[in-house]
């Protein structure tokens, strides 16, 4: 049994969480997480502010997240910290302070991908979400589809040409008028469209419908952006046809997902998918996408909002995976603002 303190600074919330157990059998005991709400102001999150809100928040997160859980830096086996991808600033104040205090404590440091910890939170809500299984992540800035054999190894299937799923629902919120970020506010929208009103094509579908297609299982999102610019241009009353243009662009936008999903599902065998990163949240997503593989008998799991948006338990649950492999970050561990999934396999 192991006892992780997992932090999290990526993007725009501070995080920390204390996780304990061994493989998958694991206990949280606390998580915390600060969100950067000053980013709504401008409408997208300024890297340097981000940067600065980490540290002066860093500190009091992670004592209360010791704190929350009954214990202390004694006893913490090793600490997990993201460190890529993301906002390289934000990024190393997360860095630079978990080195610090495995340095002053004698304990190992260990680097985790952010979108390798996206992977690993479903679980710490459904012990059912665990290899072998396929994995969609859509979050603000990535859009992978994977396949997963094990922990630890993971077939890359699909990924975004441009656009991730995140940045298309926030960049649509921006011109309907909506707040910053967008996927909550487009899903609640999208609740009173008449989904018969605007129909837009669900991107890399219908072209790439066999699996020798070389998009099969890619994603693209800005010509469907470009496609609601149009609408919204087009519109004679923006305030009457909102709704039903957040419904259209959601239904093209999940029904690419869960094609691209099933696909994945099918082709592997898989009788498990597993949804992770902030669209996660989106409930048509998770009910279209049930339905969708109710045809193989799949089922699907999805993490609840506080374990899909960012936050450390995840981080701490991929960092334990690590430990127990006996990996561990030096000193000299870098942040990254892009890098490859670890444990790549070929596809
Ligand atoms: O995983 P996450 O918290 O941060 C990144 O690592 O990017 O994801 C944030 C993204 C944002 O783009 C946000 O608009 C989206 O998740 N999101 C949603 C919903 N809630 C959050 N998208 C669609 N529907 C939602 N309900
Ligand atoms: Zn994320």
């Amino acid at each position: 049994m192991a006892r992780i303190l997992g932090i999290e600074t990526s993007c725009d919330e501070t995080s920390a969480s204390v996780l304990s157990g061994s493989g998958d059998d694991v206990k949280l005991e606390s998580l915390v997480i600060l969100s950067q709400d000053v980013h709504k102001v401008f409408g997208g999150v300024v890297p340097e502010i981000a940067s600065r809100a980490h540290l002066t928040s860093i500190v009091p997160v992670v004592s209360r997240a010791l704190a929350d859980a009954g214990t202390t830096l004694d006893d913490i086996d090793a600490i997990a910290v993201t460190a890529a991808p993301g906002l390289i600033g934000a990024l190393l104040v997360g860095v630079c302070y978990a080195k610090s205090l495995a340095f002053s404590r004698g304990i190992p440091v260990i680097g985790v991908h952010h979108m390798e910890g996206h992977l690993f939170a479903t679980a710490l809500e459904h012990p059912d979400a665990v290899p072998p299984f396929t994995g969609l992540l859509v979050s603000g800035g990535h859009t992978l589809l994977l396949d997963v054999e094990e922990w630890g190894k993971y077939r890359l299937l699909g990924a975004t040409r441009d656009d991730a799923a995140g940045e298309a629902f926030d960049k649509v919120a921006k011109l309907l008028g909506l707040p910053y970020p967008g996927g909550r506010p487009i899903e609640n929208l999208a609740r009173e469209g008449d989904p018969a009103r605007f129909r837009f094509t669900k991107p890399m579908v219908r072209r790439n419908d066999r699996p020798e297609n070389a998009d099969y299982y890619q994603f693209s999102f800005s010509g469907l952006k470009t496609a609601i610019l149009n609408a919204v241009r087009e519109s004679d009353d923006i305030e009457r046809d909102k709704a039903h243009i957040a419904r259209g662009f959601q239904d093209a936008l999940v029904g690419s997902l869960v094609e691209k999903t099933f696909r994945a599902a099918d082709s592997f065998g898989r009788q498990r998918v597993v949804l992770g990163g902030g669209v996660a949240c989106n409930s048509t997503l998770v009910s279209a996408m049930q339905k969708r593989v109710d045809e193989i008998g799949a089922t699907v799991f999805a993490p609840k909002p506080r374990l899909a948006t960012d936050n450390a338990a995840m981080i701490a649950r991929a960092g334990l995976f690590h430990f127990e492999k006996g990996e561990r970050s030096g000193l000299d561990l870098n942040a990254f603002a892009s890098q490859p999934i670890p444990g790549l396999i070929a596809a």
